[in-house]
């Protein structure tokens, strides 16, 4: 089984870390997201992945360097400008000379969806496309979806205002697609998936969908990336993972509660990180404050420093000692 992964988005929500990294490069406690994402395809069934990829292409490139990710075959496509969603998935599934029916994921989504299941019911109801859907709290992010009983699709509202939503299914972002979806996506200009191409098929009644309750999470904003993690951490799916690095170093007198420290990264004694992200190489100094935040690669809080309320401070960036951080992007300006 072949799929494409939607891996060439400029991840704008979650600067200044994107600067330097493509949101699906950025490690989930342990390894990179798009190494969960494979894992899933792999688990249901898929042996051959393209990415779809545009902004930083090469970063992908250099961590898989033999091309192969957790045993599956990798193949990259790169498009000379973004196509956006649907025109991504053409411009992928042609190079990759995709002619069956094939899976289509986002990239940045962590889940247990049972992709097996959905391709499935595909086959069984002969949709042009089944996607999985997923249940939210607040549709409005998402592409929204009403269905008949039976799963068959009545209409596709992406983004809508939250009063406006008339279910809290969502799109999941996992598709089967019949490759002769390809043929009606125009070549060469922007053309979304979630805009355009179901819409259309809603319209013909060619869109079927498959309700999951599955583990769920898009982590393309800050509280998401920061929520998956410590999903992770605590069991919420599967075993619980790890949170602190075999080689970072926390002081026998620091407080880590509830958060993830990577690799090679630091916490001084005195110092509290709760609910909150440490990323490789940051350094926490004595008595800082780290609360339901994002420390960068290589980042530095200063000496008493507080860095609170959902704060991202970007790779390499230095907080003063003292200095109070509370709900901001540092630096601002990426
Ligand atoms: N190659 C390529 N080219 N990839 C792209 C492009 C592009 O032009 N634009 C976006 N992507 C990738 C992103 O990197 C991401 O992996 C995926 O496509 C989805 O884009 P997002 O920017 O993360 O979209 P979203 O989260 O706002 O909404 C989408 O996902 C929701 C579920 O997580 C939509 O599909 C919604 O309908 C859906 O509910
Ligand atoms: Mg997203």
């Amino acid at each position: 089984m072949k799929a494409v992964i939607l891996v060439g988005g400029f991840g704008t929500r979650l600067r200044p870390l994107t600067v330097t990294t493509p949101k699906q490069m950025l490690p989930v406690v342990d390894r990179p997201m798009i190494e969960y994402v494979v894992s899933t395809l792999k688990r249901g069934g898929v042996s051959e992945v393209t990415l779809a990829l545009g902004y930083k292409e090469d970063l992908f490139r250099a961590a898989y360097p033999d091309a192969v990710c957790d045993g599956v075959s990798l193949s990259y496509a790169v498009e000379p400008e973004p196509l956006d969603t649907a025109g991504a998935v053409r411009f992928a599934a042609d190079a990759a000379g995709i002619d069956e029916p094939f899976l289509a994921v986002n990239g940045d989504v962590l889940t247990d969806v049972d992709v097996g299941s959905l391709w499935d019911r595909h086959r069984e109801t002969g949709a042009q496309a089944t996607i999985a859907l997923t249940r939210v709290g607040d549709p409005s992010r998402y592409g929204v979806v009403p269905t008949d009983p039976r799963g068959k699709v009545l209409g596709f509202i992406e983004k809508p205002n939250r009063d406006e939503a008339p279910t809290n299914w969502v799109n999941a972002g996992v598709y089967v697609l019949e490759p002769e979806i390809l043929g009606r996506i125009a070549s060469g200009r922007r053309v979304s998936i979630e805009r355009e191409v179901f819409p259309s098929l809603v319209a013909e009644k060619g869109l079927w969908a498959v309700k999951s309750e599955a583990y769920w999470i898009d982590i393309g904003t800050p509280s998401t990336y920061v929520q998956a993690q410590l999903d992770l951490i605590d069991g919420v799916r599967g075993a619980a993972m790890a949170g602190i690095a075999a080689d970072a170093r926390v002081d026998e007198d620091a407080e880590v509660e509830r958060s993830v420290v990577m690799e090679g990264a630091a916490v001084a004694a005195g110092a509290v990180a709760r609910d909150s992200i440490i990323m490789e190489g940051a350094v926490i100094e004595r008595d800082a404050l780290v609360d339901g935040s994002v420390i960068g690669p290589g980042a530095r809080i200063g000496e008493g420093a507080k860095v609170t309320g959902l704060s991202i401070v970007g790779d390499r960036v230095s907080v003063g000692a003292g200095l109070l951080v509370d709900g901001s992007k540092i630096p601002s300006s990426a």
